[in-house]
Order: C-alpha cells, then sequence, then structure tokens
C-alpha cells in the first residue's frame, strides 16, 4: 500500500468495559464529534454488526453453552462482521466506531469464564492478525457501581449481566491486563466520573490519539 493510500484509510476505534460501563451512553456522542470534524463514521456493535451477527447475538446473550461454543461464536460473528462491514468501511476511509471488540472476548470469556489464553490468543490471529483497533477506550469502574446502573435500569438481564459480582471484577481484571500488555492502544476512562467529564476526556483522548 503506498503511504497516499495508507493516510486514506479511515481509523477503527473501539469501546470496552463491563456491563453498565457506559459505553453505550457515549457512542453517539463521539460518532458527533467526529462527524463534525467532516469525517464518515461507521457506529457499529459486537457481537453483532451483521443480520447474521445479531442472529448469533441474540443466542450467546440468551442461550446456556459450553465456553468454548461462545468463544468459537464471538470469533465467527467477528470474522463476518470484519469481512462486510469494518474492513470495507475502513478501505473506503471510513472511520469506525463499535461497542466491544476482541478485547471483551479475552475479558468475558478467558478472564469471566477461564477459556485459555492460547486458545483466545489462536482465534485472535485466525481472524484478525492484520488488525487491531487504532484506539481502545476502556471504560473502567468498580463492579458493584456498574451493577447498580444495570439494576436501576430495571430490564431483563442478559446471560452476562446476571453473573455474579465476581465474575465482573474478574472481567474487570483482564481488561486491565489486556490494557497493561498494549499500553498505547487502550487508554484507561474512569468510568465512575460524571458522563460529561467522561464525554471531555474521551474526546481529548481522540484528539490525541486519531486526528
Ligand atoms: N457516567 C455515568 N454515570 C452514571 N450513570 C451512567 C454513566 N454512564 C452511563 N450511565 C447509565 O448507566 C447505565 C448503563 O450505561 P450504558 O448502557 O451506556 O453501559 P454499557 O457499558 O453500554 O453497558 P452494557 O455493556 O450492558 O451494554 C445507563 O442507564 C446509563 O444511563
Ligand atoms: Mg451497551
Amino acid at each position: 500500500m503506498s503511504s497516499d493510500e495508507s493516510r486514506r484509510r479511515g481509523k477503527f476505534i473501539t469501546f470496552e468495559g463491563i456491563d453498565g460501563a457506559g459505553k453505550s451512553s457515549h457512542i453517539a456522542g463521539v460518532a458527533a464529534f467526529l462527524r463534525r470534524r467532516g469525517l464518515q463514521v461507521l457506529t457499529t456493535r459486537e457481537p453483532g454488526g451483521t443480520p447474521l451477527g445479531e442472529a448469533l447475538r441474540e443466542l450467546l446473550l440468551h442461550e446456556a453453552m459450553h465456553l468454548e461454543t461462545e468463544a468459537l461464536l464471538m470469533f465467527a460473528a467477528r470474522r463476518e462482521h470484519l469481512a462486510r462491514v469494518i474492513e470495507p468501511a475502513l478501505e473506503r476511509g471510513d472511520w469506525v466506531v463499535c461497542d466491544r471488540f476482541s478485547d471483551a472476548t479475552y475479558a468475558y470469556q478467558s478472564g469471566g469464564r477461564g477459556l485459555e489464553r492460547k486458545k483466545f490468543a489462536q482465534l485472535e490471529e485466525w481472524v484478525h492478525s492484520h488488525l487491531q483497533p487504532d484506539l481502545t477506550l476502556l471504560f473502567d469502574l468498580s463492579s458493584s457501581i456498574a451493577s447498580g446502573r444495570i439494576v436501576a435500569q430495571a430490564r431483563e438481564l442478559d446471560r452476562f449481566e446476571q453473573e455474579r459480582s465476581d465474575f465482573h471484577e474478574r472481567v474487570r481484571r483482564a481488561y486491565l491486563e489486556r490494557a497493561i500488555a498494549a499500553p498505547q492502544r487502550i487508554q484507561i476512562i474512569d468510568a465512575e466520573q460524571a458522563p460529561e467529564a467522561i464525554k471531555k476526556m474521551i474526546e481529548d483522548i481522540i484528539a490525541i490519539h486519531c486526528l
């Protein structure tokens, strides 16, 4: 790829963190922030982002399954998402803002459920050895504050949200491990702050790292 072509490629930004961290609340705001700078932005989510991926999401969030089946389906949905949505968008020069990506599989399936790290690494290598997000915003907060936010929503909980607090603490620790291993890519946001403070911090980080 010539340097001109690589300059035109869009940036890939992912949002990560335990359930109730505040990821989805900030996706539209970040997309608007980027669009104000004249960028084409696609927002999407995982698991999901394609018709097949959304069907797999329903199964993943609501059907009991072996932990390796869960990991394989997460990566199957991701393969489809990359091939049909994420890669074509980045090649067009669009920016992609995605609610969860492979760091979530590391955190939930390896950290939370105990999938061997080696198996996670093999799947990641298979599905996207050539691509990592340009920037990952990790919304970090205690599992008790996060679960308080979810309970306040008074809605039906999915299989992951129904897990006990020690599960969410393991997920949180695995996310932080992953951030230590990739300190440039993964920026930790203190998600216990007020939404306005978080919004400002996210915009500053994106301006420094991506614009
Ligand atoms: N900074 C914040 N302070 C207090 N409440 C917040 C904050 N950010 C989000 N919330 C509220 O917490 C709840 C969860 O937020 P949100 O749905 O954005 O989290 P999420 O990380 O996307 O969760 P999930 O992983 O379950 O999709 C919502 O009711 C939201 O309004
Ligand atoms: Mg969400």
